[in-house]
């Protein structure tokens, strides 16, 4: 992953109904092992596909979740199936087929779904402005400001060549912002994501053709969910005991 230099510098029961629980508790157990089986869960859209419009049109939010994301997971699913990944986290498919060329297509498959999973939680309706707290007091501290880390930030994702992702991570206590190329994620590299921007084409095409940058910035002036990305900073954070 390229890290973006910065300049200035987380019961009595009848047997009866005792029976039909018993059935009932088999029906869920089948369910849940069904569910269980697949370590890649398309986690439901926190707003309705039209709720981040004009920024990100309805259309363009339809195709990502319900198409690309929803691929994404499919096919991490298929390529890891009977295949030694039982039981695993998708965190852990992640982590455990970085760098393995062999492996390419599911760590691809896998990052893109967790990657697009956390993207989508970046947004909300009615988001942007700064950041409070602890993570805008870290952000100045890592980038001199937040006018500044918004300009760091803006300029990593121009400069991405090609498909791939914009991150604001948390490296050894520090705030970095980072790039990655594809379906490159920071859980490959040791690195905590707390926010991101998805700068695959077909992330911003539909609504702004070639103007990658006019995306980037009304994702960060209308949506981006400096909540989320508070609370995610707030749980790296090493327990203070
Ligand atoms: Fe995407």
């Amino acid at each position: 992953m390229a890290t973006i230099p910065v300049i200035n510098p987380r019961l009595i029961v009848h047997s009866s109904v005792l029976a039909a629980c018993a059935l009932a508790a088999l029906f869920l157990l089948q369910c849940g092992s069904g569910v269980g089986s697949a370590i890649f869960v398309m986690e439901p859209l926190p707003y309705s596909q039209d709720a981040l419009a004009p920024a990100i049109s309805a259309d363009t939010m339809g195709f990502h979740y319900n198409k690309h994301y929803a691929g994404y997971v499919k096919k991490a699913n298929e390529l890891t199936k009977g295949i030694g990944f039982s039981g695993r986290s998708a965190e852990a498919v992640i982590q455990m087929t970085a760098g393995d060329a062999s492996k390419a297509a599911v760590f691809n498959n896998a990052a893109q779904a967790w990657n697009h999973a956390y993207f989508f939680k970046c947004l909300k309706p009615g988001g942007g402005g700064a950041p409070e707290g602890l993570l805008a007091e870290m952000i100045d501290e890592s980038f001199g400001g937040f006018t500044d880390f918004k300009k760091l930030f803006i300029t990593a994702a121009k400069d991405q060549f090609g498909s791939g992702w914009v991150w604001l991570v948390l490296d050894e206590g520090k705030l970095a912002v980072v790039t990655g190329a594809n379906a490159d994620t920071p859980l490959a590299h040791g690195l905590i994501p707390l926010f991101t921007v998805d700068v695959w084409e077909h992330a911003y095409y539909l609504d702004y053709q070639n103007r990658r940058v006019d995306f980037v910035k009304s994702v960060l002036d209308n949506l981006a969910n400096w909540d989320f990305v508070a609370d995610q900073l707030e749980k790296a954070q090493p327990s203070k005991e």
